[in-house]
């Protein structure tokens, strides 16, 4: 089977990566980092299968163009992919389905003081997020209301998040240690993969703005297999189930991440492909064929049952000077070979460049992940922060707490 890879981070390198185990892969635009990069239309690429790794695209109808020309595509149609696309549209979804998830009301940009007084309905904290996509930086978890209503006024006036924040989603915040289920989907049925933990601060302790992610691991202890299933019963089936009451022919990944609070799993968000840097933990320890999966999945006709290694895996992913505000780029990456020669190490490329010497730069805000493979969760992170090190470039930053807890160690 030929497949073609869409996207250019360090998702749709480890999709590459997994994927050619067993296929020919080809992947646009991808990045330097990532063999098989080129630098052809999607539209133009010949592929028995096309997988579109981020939710731009998506929400831009790049897999209903694809399947118009005939082909077999893993992701969602726009119509589809408005859940990550409208947080607003979620919500109202979520509602119709009965989904567990946070209180909620959308206001527009000439809502301002009614979004303020509907933050005084809420017991705090308060989360404020924008409609619109933010590349997973544009929601504020505020502990204070004053705070709360500056980010609401900044986001409504359009100053913090252009566009995308004119609208905004006011909601009540939960507490509690929060969970990834990716779960593969083909229009009717929805099968969960390994669960995984994400850290989306961009400093240790939970401390500092969100990121798209700074690392993650899995499996995860306290998220058993009962877990899962309770989330897969309460959250992913009823959504799926919902967009096809609605005409939604759903064939991608569904995304759920949950809040495991005292009350039960919680829905934060739903987004329509795979989490990164979760897939640089979860894809690797999948031992079934990902392009059959993937294939059955498009085709709407889901039998493989994904299986997973029994070992862990752990990502911290290496960010630029800056991040996540503005980034410094350009800096020469070093160490990357010694960083690759660690015991069960992989790095996964994102922000990455070529130079006029040939030689790989720095060239966005999450450079690169480094995941580790061990048979426990301990030993991985022992690993992955081992090649973490090995890494140079001025500036370079990553958590020092990335799995710390789950594997019982304390933070180094
Ligand atoms: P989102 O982009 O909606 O996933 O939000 C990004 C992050 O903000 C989440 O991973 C949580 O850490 C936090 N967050 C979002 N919604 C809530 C909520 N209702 N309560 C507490 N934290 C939240
Ligand atoms: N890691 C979070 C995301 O992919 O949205």
């Amino acid at each position: 089977m030929r497949v073609c890879v869409v996207g250019s981070g360090g998702r749709e390198h480890v999709l590459a990566d997994v994927l050619g185990r067993t296929a020919d892969v080809v992947v646009t635009p991808g990045n330097p980092g990532i063999p098989g990069s080129t630098g052809t239309a999607p539209e133009d690429v010949d592929a028995d299968l096309f997988v579109i790794g981020p939710e731009a695209p998506l929400v831009d109808g790049l897999a209903d163009r694809l399947r118009a020309q005939g082909k077999l595509v893993f992701g969602p149609g726009a119509d589809g992919a408005r859940l990550e696309g409208s947080k607003a549209w979620m919500k109202e979804v979520l509602e119709a389905a009965g989904v567990p998830t946070a209180r909620y009301r959308a206001f527009d940009h000439d809502e301002v003081d009614a979004a303020v007084a509907y933050l005084e309905t809420l017991p705090g904290p308060w989360v404020v997020k924008t409609d619109g996509l933010a590349a997973g930086k544009g929601v504020l978890v505020a502990h204070t209301i004053d705070e709360a209503a500056a980010d609401v006024r900044a986001k409504l006036a359009g100053e913090s998040f252009g566009a995308a924040g004119r609208r905004v989603v006011i909601e009540e915040g939960f507490t509690g240690p929060e969970l990834s289920v990716l779960a593969i989907c083909d229009g009717r049925q929805a099968i969960a993969l390994a669960p995984a933990q994400d850290f989306k601060r961009v400093g240790d302790g939970d401390q500092g703005p969100n990121t798209g992610g700074m690392g993650a691991y899995s499996p995860v202890p306290l998220a058993g297999p009962d877990v899962v299933a309770r989330i897969m019963e309460e959250a992913v089936t009823p959504t799926l189930r919902e967009l096809s009451r609605r005409g939604i022919d759903y064939r991608g990944v569904l995304y759920a991440g949950m809040m495991l609070t005292a009350g039960g799993p919680r829905v934060i968000e739903f987004n329509v492909r795979f989490g990164d840097p979760e897939a640089q933990v979860v894809l690797p320890r999948i031992e079934t064929d990902l392009a059959q999966l993937l294939a059955e999945a498009a085709a709407g006709d889901l039998r493989t049952e994904p299986r997973f290694a029994a070992d862990a895996a752990v990502i911290v992913v290496c960010a630029a000077e800056g991040y996540p505000a503005s980034t410094r780029t350009g800096d020469v990456i070093e160490g990357f070979d010694e960083a690759r020669a660690v015991p069960g190490v992989e790095l996964y490329c994102a922000g990455v460049a070529r130079d006029d010497r040939g030689r790989l730069v720095t060239a966005g805000g999450r450079v690169l992940g480094v995941t580790a493979r061990a048979g426990d969760l301990r030993t991985a992170r022992q690993r992955a922060y081992e090649a973490a090190e090995r890494l140079r470039w001025p500036g370079i930053h990553f958590r020092r707490d990335i799995a710390a807890e789950a594997a019982g160690v304390p933070v180094r």
